[in-house]
């Protein structure tokens, strides 16, 4: 009979059909191990002679009751996840070491528990007294949150079955030790089991479980990424360390929806909500120069307005440099491809730099076009109109296609104090009151009417 066991390295995940005693993937030593699937091999033979109970079938039909929810008050918080937290939810919050996982989450802990939400902090990563501190300095030493400093996994798994909290908070997955496996914390094997155990957890004992997870900026090391797909819901907290700014996304959400953000700003006494972040971003905006182009954009839910900031210099390289922070590179090559071909604007031998002010990333199609008038006004040395706005998709033909949701951004434009918008053609119309709407058919027409007969 032939065999498909498969064979995984506990310490990087990556599989093979077989044994060997180096991992060729990450070159530990003595971390193959052989996963029998439980539909193939002798497994299977058990699985098909005894009978296993019948599984109740129900319809698509049958009334559900939307899952109750608690708020914590924390506005941008309390979106981001859905309309608040659902109980025995499983959440990962990921980020890179430093940014502010553990303030946003004791932050988040004291407000549910004075919301009356029974709420235990575990810390791995600092002893009782240091969170306590952090607590006194955030002001919040006096909400119920009730606090352990520990790693052994079997420990706390204990202690919140005697305890029974209804939200548990797990600072970090990777300090986790659960002693039934044979590898170091912080390894794949250890978090994907340490995650395993406590999202059972929080489904078997009605909890909600927030785990903190920390990834690299290459996403290496036994990141989380595992274990996103053992949660409900992955937020991740991000943001340049330069910045004060703090956005918390949600990049899957089993009781919401995904791509929702809440901006935070990281001040003296902890995190502070935004409550209105196009004015933030928008705040280090002095007066209008070449390469400077404000970009309405749609953030889950809401509209917020960005600033693209893009250099064109002669290169000194053979090979000029692409820089981006901020947004996607392979889309700044296709854009500047299709400004190349299709309007006739060259840039070989200039370097591109384009930057998202503020440490915001950005990732809509609908940027497209605001990229492209940045990099044209860096290139022809020409300012655009300072009280304008710009959206819209760019197809590899020129053609522009319309964005979602074009009322929304004029909307939050013309709160913001512009007075002119320039957009694709087609598509929904939006108009608003006190707005100029320039609608434009493809890149070449844009290109005249922003900058002249191009
Ligand atoms: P932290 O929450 O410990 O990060 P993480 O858990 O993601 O590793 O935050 C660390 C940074 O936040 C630290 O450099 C100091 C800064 N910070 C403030 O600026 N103000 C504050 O009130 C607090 C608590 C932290
Ligand atoms: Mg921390």
């Amino acid at each position: 009979m032939a065999k498909t066991n498969s064979f995984t390295c506990s310490s990087c995940g990556a599989s093979f059909s077989k044994w060997s005693g180096r991992c060729e993937a990450c070159g530990d030593w003595n971390t193959i191990v052989q996963e029998v699937p439980l539909s193939a091999g002798p497994a299977s033979k058990s699985l098909g002679a005894k009978r296993g109970s019948a599984v109740r079938l129900t319809d698509l039909s049958t009334e559900e009751t939307p899952p109750p929810r608690t708020l914590s008050g924390v506005t941008e918080l309390d979106r981001v996840l859905g309309g608040g937290l659902v109980p025995a939810s499983a959440l990962l919050v990921g980020g890179d070491p430093g940014i502010g996982k553990s303030t946003l989450l004791l932050q988040a802990a004291a407000r549910f528990a004075r919301n009356g939400l029974k709420t235990v902090y575990v810390s791995g990563e600092e002893a009782s007294a240091q969170v306590r501190m952090r607590a006194q300095r955030l002001g919040l030493a006096d909400a119920p949150v009730k606090l352990a400093a520990e790693t052994n996994l079997r420990d706390i798994l204990t202690t919140l079955e005697a305890e029974k909290p209804e939200l548990a908070i797990i600072d970090s997955i990777q300090t986790m030790w659960a002693d039934n496996v044979d590898s170091a914390p912080g390894s794949v094997s250890q978090v994907r089991a340490a995650a395993h155990e406590l999202t059972t957890f929080a489904k078997r004992r009605n909890v909600s479980v927030i785990l903190v997870g920390h990834v690299t900026k290459e996403g290496q090391i036994a990141g989380p990424r595992v274990v996103e797909h053992m949660v409900d819901t992955v937020l991740y907290f991000e943001g340049e360390r330069g910045h004060q700014f703090r956005i918390l996304r949600a990049v899957k959400n089993r009781f919401g929806p995904a791509d929702e953000i809440g901006v935070f700003e990281m001040t003296g006494r902890g995190l502070a909500e935004v409550t209105n972040p196009s004015a933030l971003f928008l705040s280090e905006r002095g007066q209008p120069t070449p390469g400077s182009a404000v970009f309405a954009g749609i953030e889950g839910t809401r509209p917020v307005l960005v600033e693209l900031q893009a250099l064109v210099a002669p290169s000194p390289h053979s090979q000029p440099r692409r820089t981006v922070v901020g947004w996607d590179g392979g889309r700044l090559a296709m854009i500047l491809a299709v400004l190349e071909a299709r309007c006739g604007i060259p840039f070989a031998g200039l370097d591109v730099y384009l930057n998202v002010a503020g440490g915001m990333k950005i990732s809509e199609p609908a940027a497209d076009l605001a990229v492209a008038a940045a990099l044209l006004s860096a290139r022809e040395d020409t300012a655009l109109p300072a009280d304008t706005v710009v959206f819209g998709e760019i197809s590899l033909s020129g053609a522009l296609r319309p964005a979602p949701q074009t009322e929304n951004r004029l909307k939050e434009a013309q709160k913001l104090g512009f007075t002119a918008a320039i957009a694709p053609a087609g598509g929904k119309s939006g108009t608003v009151s006190g707005l100029a709407l320039t609608r434009a058919t493809d890149l070449t027409g844009f290109v005249g009417e922003v900058f002249g007969a191009g």
